[in-house]
């Protein structure tokens, strides 16, 4: 990862751009040996991945949901339970509220109940080893949801937005929202990540730095608290209280008198608005500041020009296009996966489906969404239509 993120940065944001869809990175964990293949016990023939041999229609599916963090997991819920239902499934939906323990009995309980096929987002995708163990014993075929599942060969698939294009989009439209403001650079910016358990956290950041780290190193960019790395800017279980008290100490220990805070890169929409209310708190101008996940709130932010940006990773389209490929995996049918390189997970290379994220900003807000969306019914009422 190393190698591609330096190759990365020294094609420029535009390459890395053009790369991010297909580029060989790796975007999960490190130890799987260099060069390990996507295992076969899944049936990976060129890019036709084969899932178990089928299972009858009517069956149990169970999907783990880990918490309600943002609103597309709230979206999830509801998407999955509808069109299972309408696909001939008996859905099982759960959410795992009070964390990675939860969420462990919950799969137990689901493979007990007898469930055909798992879809998870986990809320840590380290700590599901042995209930995945034992998916994989019943021959309970495995989809990592949105998050990828770690060191275990127990998943199959991996289904998601591709994250560290999703990071890409992020730094440059932080750099392009800071070109447009009034102020000349150099600009002053802070950088928040995600909760570090989830495994997205590192290539939404990494993403987001192969843009922004040249313009920090050539005196484009200052980051004032110094703090610069993943480790540092995380945010704990992705919780609003604990981006905004990162923001409020910083905004406290560096951003005395008129030291302006002109950029915040954020990871998704919910830390974006908490960032913002630290800086109002702290009686700053508002900031060029990004976010992810097209929420209700963050839409009309980024119409009324307080939030520069949001990335629409529609749930709808997400949720539709898992539960077709269950539907082909209940036939015994093979499932096209487009990238089988970047999701090393510290076994395996999982193979994976990937979506494309969208940027969107004031110019797009209007015009990005499907109406029966709920971001779309958010953009339709304070874009006047
Ligand atoms: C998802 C993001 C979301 C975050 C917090 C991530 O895994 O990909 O869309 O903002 O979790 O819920």
């Amino acid at each position: 990862m190393k190698r591609i993120a330096t190759a990365m940065i020294v094609l420029g944001a535009s390459a890395a751009l053009a790369l991010s869809g297909c580029a060989g990175g790796e975007r999960g964990g490190t130890g799987a040996p260099a060069g390990s293949q996507p295992a076969a016990s899944g049936g990976l023939n060129g890019n036709q991945l084969t899932l178990g041999s089928g299972f009858a229609a009517g069956s149990k599916i169970g999907v783990s949901l880990p918490q309600k963090t943002s609103e597309n997991w709230v979206l999830a819920e509801g998407l999955f339970t509808d069109q299972l239902k309408a696909a001939g499934f008996d859905p099982v939906v759960q959410f795992a509220n009070g964390g990675a323990p939860e969420q462990q009995n919950q799969i137990s309980a689901m493979i007990e109940q007898g469930v055909k096929l798992l879809v998870v987002g986990a809320v840590d995708g380290s700590q599901l080893g042995s209930q995945l163990a034992a998916a994989k014993q019943a021959g309970i075929p495995v989809i990592a949801y949105d998050r990828l599942l770690m060191n275990t060969d127990a998943v199959d698939m991996y289904m998601a937005y591709d994250n560290f294009k999703v990071g890409v989009l992020q730094g440059t439209a932080l750099l392009e929202g800071l070109g447009k403001t009034a102020k000349k650079s150099p600009w002053n910016i802070e950088l928040i990540s995600g909760s570090p358990n989830d495994a997205n956290s590192k290539p939404f950041f990494e993403g987001a730095m192969s843009v922004l780290q040249p313009k920090i190193d050539d005196g484009t960019l200052k980051v004032v608290s110094g703090q610069v790395t993943q480790q540092q800017t995380a945010t704990a279980d992705w919780k609003a209280e604990n981006a905004q008290k990162r923001m409020d100490a910083i905004l406290s220990a560096n951003y005395q008198g008129d030291t302006s805070l002109d950029g915040i890169l954020s990871p998704n929409d919910t830390l974006a608005r908490a960032a913002l209310t630290s800086v109002k708190s702290a009686g700053k101008p508002n900031p060029v500041i990004t976010g992810q996940d097209s929420e209700v709130e963050s839409v009309k932010l980024v119409f009324q020009g307080v939030q520069y940006s949001t990335i629409d990773k529609d749930t709808k389209t997400f949720v539709t296009k898992v539960v077709e490929y269950i539907g082909k995996i209940a036939q015994g049918q093979p499932v096209e996966v487009n990238d089988v390189k970047s999701y090393n997970n510290g076994v395996k290379v999982v193979p994976a489906y990937l979506l494309t994220p969208v940027i969107v900003t004031k110019d797009n807000v209007c015009t990005q969404y499907a109406p029966d969306t709920a971001a779309g019914k958010a953009a339709a009422t304070v874009c006047g239509k």
